[in-house]
């Protein structure tokens, strides 16, 4: 599933670097990005919008590393935030304010301040409250907020049910029914300024048939509201496209866009995605080494050095990532592979087979989104360290974590 993963001599390489290599200076768990893998699913996203006045808001709570975001910030990306963290991160990036949205269900005061501030293009605004808490919070600043509506299109995304986020039951966006209403009132505080709309029905989305339906609901919207005098400049699509971790077959982007950007033919309103997943998944993996083999009566385990804590996709979703040994031995067996931590749910993978023997190296492949960003400390296990390839070279674009950073803000009882 990663273009750029390659059986060499030495075993696995990403380009042109070995990922023994990276292991032997960096250690072991380590997230590995290829920057040629990332830079290509951005291009696939521009070449498939061609001339369109279109922003690609690269959804940073996918893989938030500022090597990543530095590398979406020079091809020209936009930014998809969901806190005043993800804010920092962006700018501290080098991303531009004026590219960036702010989605999400909890904004606080505080986060709107720092927007406001930094100067975001627009606040994807939730719910009636949260509206009216944005408009008082810019008119004490002496600012005009610029807003879309989060519209919940009530379409059923056919993914998981923790990822899907347009039904009319789940926390996210303003009923469509309600959406109208609230515009007019947006349009009537001097402290906001309507500038879009949009949606997200959910997240690795294999077929393309509900965005669209969500799409044409949408735009339903954006001419009920021309016709009342509220223009909107810009159409926000959503993320949501998803990839292949197994044997799923998502469309490519040509392909799942080409349907989505009829309906808006000749329009004049430029067209914002915020796609996550699509842009950094299968442009990493995390790299570990097998620190035990344990045979069982019923079943074999590897025990590896990287955990749930590193990646909590498998115990959270019962997510599939592909691992792949970086030098295949000739024996091979099926093992559980799993992780030090204190949890039966502890496992990267289940029944995979294997020829490896204690001190391999595996690879845990498409994970390059929300795999970092979703770690923990769990056990006091300090996160593991980040690399982007590029070409024949590696760049550490986050050091090991140590223990005495875990426990840097906390005292014991005097
Ligand atoms: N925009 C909004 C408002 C979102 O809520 C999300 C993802 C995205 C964009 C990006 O969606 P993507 O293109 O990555 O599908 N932790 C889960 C995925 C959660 C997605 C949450 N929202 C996982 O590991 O599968």
């Amino acid at each position: 599933p990663i273009p750029t993963l390659r059986r060499g001599p030495r075993g696995l390489a990403l380009e042109n670097v070995d990922l023994a290599d990276i292991a032997a200076a960096h250690g072991t768990p380590t997230y590995v990005y290829s920057l040629a893998a990332l830079t290509a699913a951005y291009q696939s996203w521009r070449d498939a919008l061609g001339e369109r006045r279109a922003l690609v808001c690269y959804a940073v709570k996918a893989n938030a590393n500022l090597g990543v975001l530095s590398a979406f910030a020079r091809l020209g990306a936009g930014f998809d935030i969901v806190s005043g963290g993800e804010l920092t991160r962006v700018l501290a990036a080098g991303g531009s304010a004026d590219k960036v949205v702010f989605s999400g269900v909890g904004k606080n005061a505080a986060e709107m301040r720092q927007a406001l501030e930094a100067g975001i293009r627009c606040f994807n605004v939730e719910s009636a409250a949260e509206l009216e808490r944005l408009a008082e919070v810019a008119a004490a600043m002496g600012k005009v907020a610029p807003i879309s509506l989060r519209v919940n299109p009530d379409v059923d995304p056919k993914t998981h049910p923790y990822i899907s986020t347009g039904l009319r039951n789940n926390k996210f966006g303003v009923a469509f029914d309600e959406a109208l209403i609230l515009y007019r009132r947006a349009a009537a505080l001097p402290s906001l300024r309507v500038a879009g709309i949009d949606c997200h029905i959910g997240s690795q989305l294999l077929d393309g048939a509900p965005a669209l339906e969500a799409a044409e609901k949408i735009l339903g919207l954006v001419d009920r509201l021309a016709a009342e005098g509220i223009e909107l400049e810009h159409i926000d699509l959503g993320g949501g496209l998803g990839i292949r971790y197994r044997d799923e077959e998502p469309p490519a982007v040509a392909d799942y866009l080409a349907p989505l950007l009829a309906p808006f033919d000749g329009r004049r309103e430029e067209l914002m995605f915020e796609p996550g997943r699509s842009l950094v998944g299968n442009a990493g993996l995390l790299l570990t080494r097998i620190e035990y083999l344990k045979p069982g009566v019923e079943k074999n385990f590897a025990v590896i050095d990287a955990a749930m804590n590193d990646l909590a996709r498998p115990a959270l979703y019962d997510a599939w990532h592909d691992i792949v040994e970086v030098a295949p031995r000739a024996s091979v067996r099926r093992y559980e592979v799993v992780g030090p931590v204190c949890e039966s749910g502890d496992f990267l993978g289940r029944d995979r087979s294997l020829g490896v023997e204690a001190g391999d190296l595996l690879a845990v492949l498409s994970a390059g989104a929300y795999g970092m960003t979703m770690s923990s400390n769990y056990n006091s296990r300090p996160r593991a360290a980040e690399v982007i390839v590029d070409g024949a070279h590696a760049h550490l674009v986050r050091a090991r974590e140590t223990v005495e950073q875990l426990y840097a803000g906390e005292q014991p009882l005097a």
